[in-house]
């Protein structure tokens, strides 16, 4: 079985930051995902917080192609009934911060956005609080529909077997709630636009239950009649000059949501959720939270990574102790088969070493040349920090070694007889491209 990121289950948390992220235009996606997700690790993770990462789906899918859910797309505006509108404000990553105090989550928060500064800018930032024993700010207690906590990852997580197995269909939209709208209604009334008791949340009978009722617009069944559940973590947030909630939510698939939206915007069947007269959306977007295995977390302990650097030809002259700290620079990277490794054009971030397996290089389209162990790639964007020059793909599974940027760098200036080699391989490939020859043998 395949576990899930823990922090979507988390309770007991009263303080919550939520960042959306955009990729930064000149990036290369793929190392981008790898630097986001190592958020996950305990290191960077520890100190009583804990963390969700999930990616938007055009960013996942280019992850890992193969461990996208086939109903993973990016959030559509809704144009319901009387102008009710959602609108789409997708972004390419969201991380969720929660912990026990604001100050941690703060700490946490500033963190993270500088771990992937390189990479990505905020582009949303919302903090949030609980308020009361986990009340809207309308004053009714959200969640009590969810399922019990040992029920929530069938409602929250992707089947076992299928892509993406383990990870789970991020909804995340910010809503604006008007108050004084609401606190007109008698208490009565407010309790039939929810259709359960303000103060106990028991839920109103359904001869008492009007049609519009909230809860009644959010109940979505199987074919076989049983309920369809997605689990919420909402909270809320604001200023008192702007306030609201911020519905976040996790489920099996992607459909669940869309049937909810449609009926609580009118599009199903013709009645609309009567909540949507207090509050309105102001952002609307998708994301995937993968499971922990595809965070990429598995770490090859060092001496590891030594031994593989080693069969090398590249580090052959390398002394023990050199090999060691490139071992310490160098960081384990898998990739399925398919899986774009860089991208010609985009910015480069990292120097690639092929353990094992089989990748091929490509320049607008053209095969240049077959890549397999002991080859390696990547280097000339990091030479002259500009785009890269072809794109890798993986044609069979594959096992690399990663430097980063500036550890590479250290690593050439160090070892004149690497930098040889690389200058080497550099010259045949421009001899190849210059000569039309594709390299095939070089
Ligand atoms: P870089 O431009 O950083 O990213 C793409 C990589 O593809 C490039 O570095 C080289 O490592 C590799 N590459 C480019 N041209 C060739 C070629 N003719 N033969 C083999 N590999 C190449």
């Amino acid at each position: 079985m395949r576990l899930p990121q823990f922090g979507i289950f988390a309770q007991g948390t009263n303080a919550h930051e939520f960042i959306e992220f955009d990729l930064r235009s000149d990036v290369d996606k793929t190392y981008a995902g790898r630097l986001i997700s190592q958020l996950e690790q305990p290191a960077v993770a520890a100190g009583g917080v804990n963390l969700v990462i999930a990616f938007g789906p055009d960013l996942w899918r280019r992850l890992a192609p193969d461990e996208a859910p086939a109903d993973l797309s990016a959030f559509r505006e809704i144009v319901g009934l009387d102008e009710r509108r959602a609108p789409a404000t997708q972004h390419d990553v969201f991380v969720w911060i929660n912990g026990s105090s604001s100050d941690v989550v703060f700490e946490h928060g500033r963190a993270a956005v500088a771990a992937v500064s390189e990479v990505a800018t905020v582009a949303t930032e919302q903090a949030c609080f609980v308020h009361r024993d986990s009340r809207d700010l309308l004053g009714f207690i959200d969640g009590t529909e969810n399922p019990p906590l040992l029920e929530a990852p069938l409602a929250a997580l992707v089947s076992p077997g299928e892509p993406g197995a383990g990870g789970s269909h991020v909804l995340v939209m910010r809503w604006i709630h008007d108050l004084a709208g609401f606190e007109k209604l008698s208490q009565v009334e407010q309790e039939r636009v929810f259709g359960r008791t303000k103060i106990d949340s028991v839920e109103l009978a359904d001869d008492e239950k009007p049609a519009t009722a909230h809860i009644a617009r959010v109940e979505i069944d199987d074919e076989q009649g049983d309920e369809l559940e997605i689990y919420r973590r909402s909270v809320p947030y604001g200023t008192l000059a702007e306030h609201g909630l911020m519905f976040v939510a996790f489920s099996a698939d992607r459909e669940r949501y869309d049937r909810m939206l449609a009926r609580i915007f009118g599009i199903a069947d013709g009645q609309r959720d009567r909540l949507t007269d207090f509050s309105r959306p102001v952002s609307g977007a998708f994301y995937f939270a993968p499971p922990l295995a595809l965070l990429g977390l598995k770490e090859t302990p060092l001496h590891e990574s030594e031994e593989l650097l080693r069969k090398i030809p590249l580090f052959a002259a390398c002394a023990a102790h050199e090999l060691k700290s490139i071992a310490s620079r160098a960081r384990p990277r898998e990739y399925p088969i398919g899986a774009t490794v860089c991208t010609q054009g985009e910015r480069g971030g990292e120097f690639f070493v092929i353990v094992e397996g089989q990748a091929e290089a490509r320049r607008d389209g053209s095969v240049l040349r077959p890549l397999g162990p002991g080859d390696f790639f990547g280097e000339i964007a990091l030479i002259d920090e500009g785009p890269r020059t072809a794109t890798v793909t993986s044609t069979a599974p594959l096992r690399c070694l990663a430097i980063a940027s500036p550890q590479f760098r250290d690593v050439l200036g160090q070892n004149a007889d690497i930098a040889v080699r690389i200058l080497d391989a550099v010259t045949r490939r421009l001899r190849a491209t210059a000569t039309g020859d594709l390299g095939l043998f070089g």
